[in-house]
This record gives structure tokens, sequence and C-alpha cells, in this order.
């Protein structure tokens, strides 16, 4: 690779070990893929999970050291969620979880040591409905973890990415990453045409249509065709969907993405490889195989990906005046941020009222997270199941059965969901 003087400096170790360490990784993807340079990002999104990099390895070590000798993230840095407890979560919550004290203190010092490196603890899969969009203009080259995130971002605001992991966190304190994948206009074009012919509005429908376009998809950018004013939240619940059941990185919607002005661009004037009518009957059959039709509920998870405040807003609006059936478990997951405009709303008092809590720290969803239902608790004891589970979303009904070994799933809409959570079954009506 062509490297600046800037970059080789960094290699060379002359802003220290961890700075080092991160130029020889992004150097050794960037060789990997054949970039023939860096490029400079503005902003990331990273995991801090010091489990993922081992106990007592080199590179934790280094962490440790460098954010002792003062080394910080050079371009706005956002963290996803994994366990970091925050204000806005039940006082009890550790005990909720039956989190381990040496989990805990785990959690509890890669919070510390995001704050020390500067990362702006948002602590959400959806970073973009909280942060200042500055950072991630259209054309910008950013690095993300989180699928749908990545999704997101290409695909609904422009910016560019690749679905990321450690390389971001490395991203994130040189502000350098490989100039290669979705950050190249030659990758970014569509290659098969979804004509959409179904009804396509609710957030249950992008769900739907995003696990169907995802299967066929697989690797390859899907173009959409036929969606009209999509609302904000179809369009996160579709590149969660999308990238659930397909390895996707990126979607155009005709019209709506910033590079779809028109068909012919979509496909930077290629072929597609295939046009596939998508029909009422096709979503109709992807939501029969996700989904129970009747029984009883255990849990039930809302917000995947994290909710707005306007979705909370709903919720809460639902839920006033009435009561979570017993034994029933209601969870509404969110940022911190958000999480505190529901408290100052008093859309959170409404929510916990009727029994439900909200999710804003450890364990901020099901899937993820220390704790209990997790799959590290799920597997840690044998005979643990979450029970029968309800979602409004696609990627937790995706992943409920092999993280959480849910009995059964049934995934509707967020209506559906809450009267589930309130008459303690899910009826076929
Ligand atoms: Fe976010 Fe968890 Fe869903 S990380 S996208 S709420 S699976």
């Amino acid at each position: 690779m062509n490297l600046t003087s800037e970059e080789k400096r960094m290699l060379a170790g002359k802003d220290g070990g961890l700075i080092r360490e991160a130029m020889k990784f992004l150097v050794a993807l960037g060789e990997a893929y054949n970039a023939e340079r860096m490029i400079d990002i503005s902003y990331a999104n990273v995991f801090i999970v010091t489990s993922f990099w081992g106990e007592g390895s080199l590179t934790r070590d280094l962490i440790e050291e460098a954010v002792n000798n003062g080394v910080r993230v050079r371009v706005p840095t956002t963290s996803t969620n994994w366990g970091c407890g925050s204000l806005f979560t039940p006082d009890n919550i550790w005990e909720i979880l039956e989190v381990p004290s040496s989990l805990k203190d785990q959690v509890l010092r890669e919070k510390d040591i995001a704050k020390r490196l500067g990362i702006i603890p948002t602590w959400t899969c959806t970073p973009y409905l909280v942060c200042d969009t500055g950072w991630y203009p259209k054309g910008s080259y950013i690095s993300t973890v989180e699928s749908s995130a990545v999704v997101y971002f290409n695909s609904v605001l422009g910016a560019r990415s690749n679905r990321d992991c450690l390389a971001s966190f490395y991203a994130a304190i040189t502000g350098k990453y490989p100039a290669y994948g979705f950050h190249l206009d030659k990758n970014r074009y569509g290659a098969y045409h979804f004509d959409i012919q179904a009804k396509v509005e609710t957030r249950l429908d992008f769900a739907l249509l995003g696990i169907f376009a995802g299967k066929i998809s697989a690797m390859e950018t899907p173009v959409f065709t036929g969606l009209r004013k999509p609302r904000s939240e179809g369009l996160v619940e579709l590149s969660a969907a999308i990238s659930s059941s397909g390895t996707i990185s990126m979607f155009h919607i005709v019209g709506i993405t910033p590079e779809a002005p028109d068909l012919e661009t979509a496909f930077g004037g290629k072929k597609p490889i295939e046009k596939i009518i998508v029909s009422q009957a096709d979503l109709e059959n992807v939501h029969q195989h996700m989904s129970e039709k009747e029984g009883k509920v255990d849990f039930v998870c809302l917000g995947c990906p994290h909710y707005s405040i306007y979705e909370i807003k709903e919720v809460a609006e639902l839920l006033d005046g009435k009561k979570i059936h017993k034994g029933v478990t209601l969870w509404v997951c969110t940022s911190p941020p958000t999480a505190m405009f529901a408290e100052m709303a008093g859309y959170a008092d409404k929510i916990r009222q009727a029994g439900g809590i909200i999710m804003s720290g450890p364990n901020y969803c099901p899937l993820f997270g220390p704790g209990k239902p997790g799959p590290e608790y799920a597997f840690a004891h044998p005979n643990y199941s979450v029970g029968s589970f309800a979602t409004d979303a696609a990627k937790q009904a995706y992943y409920a059965k092999p993280n959480l070994r849910a009995e059964k799933i049934f995934l509707g809409s967020r209506e559906k969901c809450i009267e589930t959570a309130i008459i303690g079954e899910w009826r076929n009506n």
C-alpha cells in the first residue's frame, strides 16, 4: 500500500505501541483486499468489549497502557451497545440480569476505558438516531460495527462503511482505514432488482421484506423499486432484517438512497443479475415461517434496533393505564440519550407503571450483553430457555432460537406485541 508520511510514522511506532498495532492491523487488512491507500475517516462507531481481545493479550495490555499514556480517538466516535451500565437502567439491573460480579467489574472497566479514550457513550445500535449527522454526510468515509447500522449508514445516509468489527476501533484511534469494499464507488452498485408489488408500509412489512431480500441477495446489493415514502422506522427495520438473513452491507431504494436517483444509476449502468417480483404471498410466506400462530408468551422484546423517541412515545400511549400480564416480561430497548428523553417526556413513567422495563444499560437487547437471558447466560445454563418470545423485530425473531433457546417465537406489529404483553398470550386474530 502507498502510505503517507503520517501513516508510516504511526506504523513505525512513533505514536506509541497501540497506534503501531492498529496501523499494522489496518495495513494487513488493506493488503488482504488489495487496497492501494488509506483514507481519512470522519466518524467511527465501535465495540468496547475487552473480553473479545483476550485476557492478558498484547492488545489489551497495550490499550490499558495507551489510555494511561494519553491515547485518544482521533475522530468523533460513538460506542455500540454491549454491557455498560447507564443512569437509565433500573437500579437493580445487575440482579435482574443475574450478572456475576466478575463480569460486572469487566463491564464497568470497559465503560471507564471508553470514557478515557474520548468515546461518546451512546451505547446503542442506532447511533444515527442520536448523533450529529454532520459527522457522516453523504460520501463520507466512516467505520462502524453493528450490521444494521452499517446498512443504514450506507443505504439511507449515503456514508460509506464496511461491516467492521475490531477494525473500527483501530480506525477510531488512527483516523485511518484502507480504501476497499464499500468505500469505493465500483463496489456500491446494485446486483439484484426487487420490484415490490406487495403492500410494504408498516414496520412489520419492512421486516418481512428484509428477510426475503436478504436470503436471495446473500452478499450482493439489492435495489428496491415500488416503495413509497417509508417512515424512518421502516428503513431502520429493513436495515436490520436484511443484514440478518443476508450478509448485506447496503441496499438501494430508488428515490430514497442518495446514490439511487433512478434505476440505471443504482446499477451503475449494468444489468441486474435477476429481477424479482415481490408479491404479497412472498411476504406472508416469510411471516408464516418466522412466527407461530398462537400460544402463551413469557418475554416480549421491543426496540431492535433501538427505538427512537417517537417509537417510545407510541409504546407509552399503547400502555397508558394498562398492566402487563403477571409472569410476562416486557423490555423496551433504547439508547441512554433516548431513555433520558423518555424520562423527561413522561413516557418512561407510563411504561414502568404498566410493568415494562426500559433497557438502556447492560444488556440493551436480549441477544447481546452480559447476563440473563443473553447467549452467554443461556449457554452457561444448559437447561435454560427464555421461554416463548414475542417481538416486532425480524432480527430478534431470527436469532432468538439459537441465542436464547426460545421455545416459540412470535413476530408481529408493535401493537400486537403490546396487546400480547397485556393479555399474556399471542392470539391468532
Ligand atoms: Fe440492536 Fe440488539 Fe437488535 S444490538 S439491532 S437491539 S439485536
